[in-house]
Parts: C-alpha cells; structure tokens; sequence
C-alpha cells in the first residue's frame, strides 16, 4: 500500500533528521544550488530512503535536503524525478507525499524551461499562473475531480502577488505565464515550437505539473517558477542542449533565491 511506503520512507527520513518541515521546495534543472543555502542542512541521498526513485538526470543531484531557510523549516529535493526518466505518475510524486507528510503544507516548485512567448529571453524568470498538460494522463485516477474542481485556482493566487512584490523590490521583472507539459525526453522540433505557441502557452518543459497535480488533491498552497534556459525560434535552425539549460539556470537562480529567501521571510515573521 502507497500509505505503507510513505510511512517507511518517512521513519527513515525522521530518524536522519527530526523536523518538521513547512514549506516543501523541489528544485529543478541546474538549481539544486539553492539547497546549499539551507542552513544546518541534513542531505540524505535518495537511494539512502526506502521506496525513494532515484533520478539519473543530468544536473538533479538526487538529495532529500532538510534545514531551514529564512528561518523556515523546510524540506527541499535536489534534483526532481521526470516521468521522461521512466517513472510513472505515482513514482514522481512520491516524494512530494512524504514531505507533505512530514508536515509541509505549502509547495514551492521550480524547472528550467523553453521560452514560447516572443517577449521573453533566456534568463528570465516566470512565475506560473497556469498549466496546459500534455503528459496524457493525471497523477491519479481520483486526482480528476479535485484538478477540476480546482480549475484556474491551482496556483496560489496571494503567494503570486507577494512572488511579484519580491521581484520589484530586488529590481527585476518577474513574467506570469501559462507552462505546457510534454513528456520530453526531446526538446522540442520548429513545428513543434510552433504549434505550442499557437496553445497560448508561454513556456514549455518536461515536468512539474505531476507533482503540481498531486499537491493539488492533497490541499498544499502551490507556487510554481519556471526560468527560460532557451527560446523557440520555430523559423530559425537553431538546437538547444542541457547544458545550455543548466548553464541559463544557474546564472538564473539568484533571482529566484531572492524571491524564495524573501517569501519564507514573511513566512517566519509574525503572522498577519
Ligand atoms: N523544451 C522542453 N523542455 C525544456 C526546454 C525546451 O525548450 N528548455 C528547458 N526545458
């Protein structure tokens, strides 16, 4: 039984570290960085936790990363699990049941991505506000109704607001847009590029909207970023790589460390 696996995965993941986490962070391609910034920091390696997937993608290191950041208990993933990898929607979001589990009631999710939207540019940051999943199936059968009844209301509307307020007092601009999600591993052919603008979506990748959908039906507050490590040109011959994702997401990543460490601020400030 899944309740049996999280249990086990979690007595492990409590006799390495007894904390209590709030905010649970998964971190996308080239931003594990940011789990260094974790203070007094437990890293235990998934292979180390009982019914863990482990992830063989280039630049996910694969640590389970507790601590705490801004003065927030948090735990963080170091390196994301992708259903290109050949896990099935219920592997992906293990993880994310456990940490949810251990008590973290907000998500705060990132990934690198391809720029759609004509006005973005490699290096800019987006904050999601909505989806389009082209993975084909939800996480889980019964994940159907509450995606649905959640319709336009995944993404937290006030943690957005405050994501924005962040971006401005730091003095950088802070996209909001719809991310598409395709199974991968490929990026994406000039057609391809094409007809995902033509959907409306303004960024493209290959994950996050499984573990999106399973935070959803467990009730967790959802704030999601993406950073444009390449733009689709559908008229031009160009070819984008990982390491080129890599190397944009981590020139990246101190902006959404400044909204990150700034959010969970407030967090850990007196209530208001
Ligand atoms: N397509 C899909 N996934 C991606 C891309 C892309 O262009 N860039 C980074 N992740």
């Amino acid at each position: 039984m899944m309740k049996d696996r999280i249990a086990e995965a979690c007595r492990k993941i409590r006799q390495e570290r007894m904390l209590f986490p709030e905010v649970a962070i998964i971190l996308g391609s080239g931003l594990g960085g940011l789990a260094d910034s974790i203070e007094h920091p437990t890293k235990i390696s998934y292979s180390q936790i009982p019914h863990f997937p482990v992830t063989s993608a280039q630049g996910h290191a694969g640590n389970l990363v507790l601590g705490f950041l801004a003065g927030v208990p948090v735990v963080a993933m170091q390196g994301r699990i992708h259903r290109y990898e050949g896990f099935s929607p219920d592997e992906v979001c293990f993880p994310l049941r456990c940490m949810h589990q251990l008590g973290a009631q907000t998500l705060i999710v990132s990934n690198a991505s391809g720029g759609l939207n004509p006005r973005y540019i490699s290096g800019d940051l987006v904050v999601i506000d909505q989806h389009i999943n082209f993975l084909g199936q939800p996480t889980r059968p019964e994940s159907v109704n509450t995606t649905l009844s959640r319709n336009g209301e995944i993404y937290h509307r006030g943690l957005i607001e405050r994501a924005h307020d962040h971006a401005r007092r730091n003095g950088f601009s802070l996209h909001q847009g719809t991310y598409l999600a395709t199974l991968g591993p490929t990026y994406e052919t000039r057609s391809e590029y094409r007809f995902f603008r033509k959907t409306g979506a303004d960024v493209v990748g290959m994950s996050t909207v499984p573990e999106v959908l399973c935070a959803a039906e467990m009730g967790m507050r959802i704030l999601a970023f993406s950073i444009v490590t390449n733009v689709a040109l559908p008229d031009h011959s160009t070819s984008t790589n990982h390491l080129e994702v890599i190397s944009w997401s981590e020139i990246a990543a101190p902006k959404l460390r400044h909204i990150v460490t700034g959010l969970l601020q407030e967090l850990a400030g007196p209530a208001d």
